[in-house]
């Protein structure tokens, strides 16, 4: 299964400028920090990609003034959307805490692309990731704490 033998493979490959390709995808989710959140047990293991997990999401929220949300998964973005459409997700994208969204503004259209192409080539989408939880309801689901000492809105 090649796809799979992709996914266990820490890319360390030179790629061309602008290149598009499943590889850069790869590369470009492990130093975006995608998998920190998006990829269950990624964290806990120091960095192993579990292809069965890779960028489905969590159903570990994290808690603050937001209420509780959840990584979501990524692959059913992927799944629905063209090339295009995802890329244009990425730029306009704007969401609670913890996701570091505003970090996207500095990855360049290429890496959206090839992104894309590395969400893709993961397989089945699978099942969503819990929905966010309002800031007055109990989270069932195990959470981390957040305490930000500000929060300029939401
Ligand atoms: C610190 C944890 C964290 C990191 C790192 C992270 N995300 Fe997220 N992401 C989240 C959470 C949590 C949400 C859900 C936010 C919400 O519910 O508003 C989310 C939401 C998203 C969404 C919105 C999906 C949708 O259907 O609306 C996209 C797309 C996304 N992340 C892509 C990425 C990509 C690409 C990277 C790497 C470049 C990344 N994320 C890194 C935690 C993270």
């Amino acid at each position: 299964m090649e796809g799979r033998m992709r996914v266990l493979t820490m890319p360390n490959a030179a790629f061309a400028q602008g290149e598009v390709s499943v590889e850069r995808g790869l590369q470009v989710s492990i130093i975006g920090g995608c998998h920190d959140c998006h990829t269950e047990g990624y964290s806990e293991t120091e960095g192993k990609i579990d292809p069965e997990k890779a960028l489905m999401g969590s159903s570990v929220g994290w808690r603050g003034p937001w209420g509780t949300t959840y990584a979501t998964n990524l692959r059913r973005d992927a799944a629905v959307m063209s090339e295009r459409g995802f890329v244009g997700m990425l730029k306009r994208i704007r969401t609670f805490p913890p996701m570091p969204w505003y970090n996207l503004r500095a990855m360049e259209e290429s890496d959206m692309q090839s992104l894309n192409q590395y969400i893709r080539s993961l397989g089945k989408p699978g099942k969503p990731a819990p929905s966010r939880i309002h800031p007055d309801k109990e989270p069932t689901t195990p959470y981390v704490q957040l305490v930000p000492p500000q929060m300029p809105n939401n």
